[in-house]
């Protein structure tokens, strides 16, 4: 499609191929939902149609409704559709000003409470949710937290529980340690084989790796803190909307949201029920 000119001046053939292909998409999204109860409709859609594009040169299929098709009659297809859209994309300590912010902006925060409670929504296969065990273990908080760490995407999850991450990624996790504030060897946290860099149990002894759907699922608990970086970016504003509810609702008193770098309170109902603690690196605090 030719996307600088808007449809009118499009080539009939080029408008209607789109438009076609958006139909497509939205009833292979409908069937998604409908059959698996799926739902990702309030997803971008350019994202979604990416992915979607994708899978139809994986499977070898002409059109999106020849997928529609497929992924009605075969669950395992659908399931790789779903891991298509699911983008697991993470780092150990990735944004290290971010970790900094939290250390030296929130963890003295922490400190005054009795236990706290962290979610980590989206958490994919767990390297931001040992990044901040190690955070607070160094901080001396750990022991007192229990971490809640959830993802739609139940490979991702399996993978975190392991605790094993590839040892090739270890020289820039290291690096991104270095930036945050770590205050030790990053290499005592984890044993190596020739593969794999094995993390140290201990650090996720009070974390539990959960699903959780944040289209569908409701909250499950009240928290100190929610961390949901680099998740409602894939979500469109109707959708980024309901998340803020679920989130503003989940946080304790003076509880702390942290988002992603190019995520914002902005679009949400509830920016005013906010301050920013730290707004270059999105870290906010309830004023409930
Ligand atoms: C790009 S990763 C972000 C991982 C980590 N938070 C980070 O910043 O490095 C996005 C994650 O969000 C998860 N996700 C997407 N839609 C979701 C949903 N509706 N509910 C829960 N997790 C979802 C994906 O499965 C993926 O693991």
């Amino acid at each position: 499609m030719n996307e600088n000119k808007p449809p009118s001046q499009q080539p009939m053939e080029e408008q209607g191929s789109s438009r076609l292909e958006q139909l497509e998409l939205e009833l292979l999204l409908e069937g998604l939902y409908r059959m698996y109860g799926y739902d990702y409709r309030n997803y971008v859609r350019n994202s979604v149609a990416r992915r979607v594009k994708l899978r139809l040169g994986a499977e070898r299929l002409p059109t999106i409704t020849a997928l529609l098709d497929r992924v009605l009659h075969d669950p395992a297809t659908a399931q790789r559709l779903m891991q298509d859209f699911s983008i697991p994309v993470t780092e150990m300590f990735r944004d290290p000003l971010f970790f900094y912010a939290f250390r030296t902006k929130v963890i003295p925060q922490l400190r005054r409470l009795p236990e706290v409670r962290i979610w980590h929504a989206g958490c994919s296969s767990g390297e931001e949710v040992y990044s901040m065990a190690i955070l607070l273990e160094e901080e001396g908080l750990l022991s007192k937290t229990k971490i809640y760490a959830t993802d739609i995407n139940e490979t991702m999850l399996e993978r975190a529980r392991t605790g094993a991450f590839p040892l090739n990624r270890m020289q820039a996790y290291t690096t991104n340690y270095i930036r945050s504030g770590g205050m030790r060897e990053f290499s005592s946290y984890y044993d190596s084989d020739q593969v794999h860099a094995h993390f140290n149990p201990e650090l996720i002894q009070h974390a539990l790796f959960v699903h959780h759907n944040l289209v569908t699922d409701r909250s499950f608990n009240e928290f100190h803190v929610i961390v949901c970086r680099n998740v409602m970016i894939y979500f469109d504003l109707e959708l980024q909307s309901r998340v803020h509810d679920l989130f503003y609702e989940s946080l304790a008193p003076s509880g702390i949201l942290a988002l992603g770098s190019k995520e914002s309170l902005m679009l949400s109902q509830h920016r005013q029920n906010y301050r920013e603690l730290d707004g270059s690196q999105k870290i906010y605090q309830t004023r409930k």
